[in-house]
């Protein structure tokens, strides 16, 4: 097992708005495949890094190798990024010089976690961190009502066919419990029209999508992360985040302006970055990644 399992996403622009300058201490909120990690490391030969994550499976396997690698630069940590402040402070850090943020599942996960993936056959479980999650997309999906289903749907998966898809849900437990991604993958792609199931993406993508966000509580983690980084960041130092979807975009748009509106802050990506053509060919992953940067006053 390697960390190419995931590719990360728009590197030189992380590392053009992180802008690591020599000495400083910066945070990987979101290690994963610790490809954001790496290109920090060594794009400024003196900087630090201290890198989190709630999946103790990348940690392990992807962590202890570039540890070794980096012995003195780099500082592994395991928690919740909602967290940062405590596990910074145990680390004996009070603030830091910059923090990136690449939110969202890994690659690494989608293959070595059960539950992410509809074209591999494995349990309906998809929580990202199992210490940090009770609640599997399993238990989700066979015991919420139908409404309950088509609102999740619907508002984290921007899902059309939100209404049919829960209604075919809950007629199928009926002849018992879904247990699999590809039960429930099926469920959908007979859920939905025929067109629509043969289109580009696969028809349960938005389904496995908005499940994934809910289970792992995804958006009310980054709401509660964004001010607490913010508070932690030294003066001139910056805030990078990739989000992959609306809702977060969103919302990381919107906290900006905020910060800039409050004078504590100014933004310095007058929009969204997004992947060039070339890096869209060879990572179709980073597609739906959008970069925001704001740098402390
Ligand atoms: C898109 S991946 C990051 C990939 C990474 N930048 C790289 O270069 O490989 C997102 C990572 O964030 C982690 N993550 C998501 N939510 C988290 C949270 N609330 N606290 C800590 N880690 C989280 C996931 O476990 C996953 O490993």
């Amino acid at each position: 097992m390697n960390s190419t399992y995931h590719k990360p996403v728009l590197v030189h622009e992380v590392i053009e708005y992180l802008d690591p300058q020599p000495n400083k201490l910066y945070l990987d909120a979101t290690f994963g495949g610790g490809g954001h990690t790496r290109a920090i490391l060594e794009a400024e030969p003196s900087c630090k890094v201290i890198a989190l994550d709630w999946d103790t499976k990348a940690l392990e396997l992807n962590g202890e190798r570039l540890q070794q690698e980096f012995p003195d630069r780099l500082t592994l940590a395991w928690g919740n990024f909602t967290n940062t402040k405590k596990l910074l402070a145990d680390n004996g850090i009070q603030k830091v010089d910059g923090i990136l943020a690449d939110f969202g599942t890994s690659q690494f996960q989608i293959f070595e976690r059960a539950g992410f993936s509809f074209a591999r056959e494995s349990a309906l479980d998809m929580r990202m961190s199992p210490s940090h999650q009770k609640m599997t997309a399993a238990e989700l999906v066979n015991k919420a009502t139908a409404e309950k289903l088509s609102d999740i749907f619907f508002e984290l998966g921007e899902e059309r066919y939100a209404h049919r898809i829960a209604d075919a849900i809950v007629e199928a437990r009926k002849k018992g419990y879904i247990k699999t991604t590809t039960q429930l993958a099926d469920i959908v792609k007979h859920a939905v029209p025929l067109a629509y199931a043969k289109g580009r993406i696969h028809p349960a993508t938005r389904t496995f999508q908005a499940l994934r966000i809910y289970i792992n509580h995804e958006l009310e983690n980054i709401k509660m992360f964004l001010p607490t980084a913010c508070s932690l960041i030294n003066s001139k130092g910056r805030l990078v985040l990739i989000s992959f979807h609306s809702l977060e975009d969103r919302m990381v748009k919107q906290f900006f302006k905020q910060k800039e509106i409050d004078g504590i802050a100014q933004i310095i990506t007058k929009s969204a970055i997004s992947a060039t053509d070339i890096e869209l060919r060879e990572n179709p992953s980073s597609r739906s990644a959008k970069l925001r940067a704001l740098e402390i006053l």
